[in-house]
């Protein structure tokens, strides 16, 4: 098993195999140097191929492939340290419930599945939100997907053309590619040291220079990956408020909702007229609820852009698995969802706050919010993560490079672009057990310390 870093714990054979028949072999672009970019290329096919080429892998992959060439093992294999990859401990936590190892299917299963969800998922979502956060949404107002991005890219892919994007300058890789192969229009909201990766409501509304016709959609993960900044209380009341006037709208992708210190964190506390407006929330099983392999996502919209988005799936989606659904309806179960959440705040508010420590220790500088599961970081003066990951890679671990959640970069990686994150990171403790703190920490330290002192010393005369 070869978890991959993108959330998810698919392997990289089957990330390949999305590619088709492309074989994907990875080899270096150029010589690495500082910012330079390692990508797979596709072995040719003789004749022009019919699809897309422009449709790279998410570039987190980058670091998955350039990780095996260096230390000749696949990241996720035992002896390798996943700092790099975006998914949960997938197996029951310090005072959580066990996780369901079975479920149940019928005749009734193998029939085609509802376009829209099946009923007793749709049910158990709106006794979810409805019980936590004092919404009133209906079943209409819930659309099932298989896992949280192809929501998103569906939400995406049917957009008006007047509708613009805003979306931060550091943001979950993902977004970047979504919005370039749905032919998204989209503009940047500054992430900076200034504004602590934490900028105002308003700046995403900010219409100077724009047309009447033109609405405005921001994307924003809350808690967001990967600076764990989260909108919480009248911070999150006020930006709800913002997108439900008209001319505006929102996704807000709560993928990390249940990682949280309060517990749990939705828009939807706030929304007052769902049905009347374009507010889109995100939300999957596949952090707070351990479990990236059973693919189960979902949408929250008014009954109008469910009823879209259900018109896709009925002739480009079919519905989604039938046991997967089941499975988390199992994991929605109010008794077990109400000890899941107390858990997961736990573990994951431990676990942030001791690596936090341990970083600033070691100074660096972190800029981490109070959700999710990622530290997102500063590299001392004159040290590159470009280069921290080819050292990394020699201990068998790996950071995600800050220039892969810019949303500002060129899709295809122009070697002269020049992101403002070069010397930015995120590292992920959501796959990490307890007990790997102390050698993550050594490791991390050693490679961080012999770096530092290569670059301050005296280069030779
Ligand atoms: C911000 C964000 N949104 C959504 C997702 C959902 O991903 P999936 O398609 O694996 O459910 C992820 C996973 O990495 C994420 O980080």
């Amino acid at each position: 098993m070869t978890p991959c870093v993108c959330g998810s714990a698919w392997t990289l054979e089957w990330a390949c195999n999305l590619a088709g028949p492309r074989r994907y072999t990875p080899r270096l672009t150029r010589a690495p140097h500082a910012g330079a970019r390692l990508r797979p290329a596709p072995e040719l096919m003789q004749r022009e191929s019919f699809l897309s080429d422009d449709c790279p892998a998410m570039g987190i992959y980058e670091t998955l492939y350039a990780f095996r060439d260096s230390f000749g093992q696949f990241m996720g294999t035992e002896g390798t340290h996943p700092w790099s990859q975006g998914f949960p401990l997938t197996t029951q936590l310090e005072g959580g419930p066990p996780l369901p190892s079975s479920v149940n299917v019928t005749w009734e299963d193998r029939f085609y599945p509802k376009a829209w969800g099946h009923p007793n998922l749709r049910e158990a979502l709106v006794e979810y939100y409805n019980s936590y956060y004092g919404s009133n949404i209906t079943p209409e107002n819930v659309m099932v997907f298989a896992g949280g991005r192809p929501g998103i890219f569906a939400v995406l892919a049917f957009l008006k053309k007047h509708v613009e994007v805003r979306i931060g300058n550091a943001e979950w890789p993902a977004y970047l590619d979504i919005m370039t192969q749905t032919d998204t229009n989209w503009r940047v909201v500054p992430y900076t040291e200034e504004n602590g990766f934490h900028p105002s409501n308003a700046t995403y509304f900010d219409r100077a220079g724009l047309n009447h016709k033109t609405h405005l959609l921001p994307i924003i993960s809350n808690p967001g990956n990967p600076t764990g900044h989260t909108r919480v209380g009248a911070e999150l009341e006020e930006l709800i408020a913002m997108a439900e006037q008209p001319g505006n709208g929102i996704l807000l992708d709560e993928a990390y909702e249940m990682i949280h210190t309060s517990k749990g964190v939705s828009g939807i506390q706030y929304v007052k007229d769902l049905d009347n407006s374009n507010v889109f929330l995100a939300g999957a099983c596949t952090k707070g609820l351990q479990c990236p392999g059973i693919r189960i996502g979902w949408i929250i919209a008014s009954k109008t852009n469910v009823e879209t988005l259900s018109n896709f799936s009925s002739f480009g989606m079919g519905g989604v698995s039938h046991p997967s659904q089941h499975y988390a309806v199992e994991l929605l179960q109010p008794e077990r969802v109400a000890q899941a959440r107390d858990a997961v705040k736990n573990h994951y508010d431990m676990q942030r706050e001791r690596y936090g420590e341990a970083f600033e220790k070691m100074g660096l500088k972190v800029f981490t919010g109070d959700g999710g599961f990622y530290h997102w970081m500063k590299l001392p003066e004159g040290l590159n993560a470009s280069e921290l990951n080819r050292r990394l890679f020699k201990h068998g671990a790996a950071i995600l490079e800050g220039i892969d959640c810019d949303m500002a970069r060129p899709h295809a990686k122009d070697p002269n672009y020049v992101s403002p994150y070069a010397n930015w990171f995120r590292f992920s403790f959501g796959p990490l057990l307890p007990e790997t703190f102390e050698s993550d920490i050594a490791i991390f330290g050693q490679v961080l310390n012999e770096y530092r002192a290569d670059v301050e010393a005296p280069s030779p005369v």
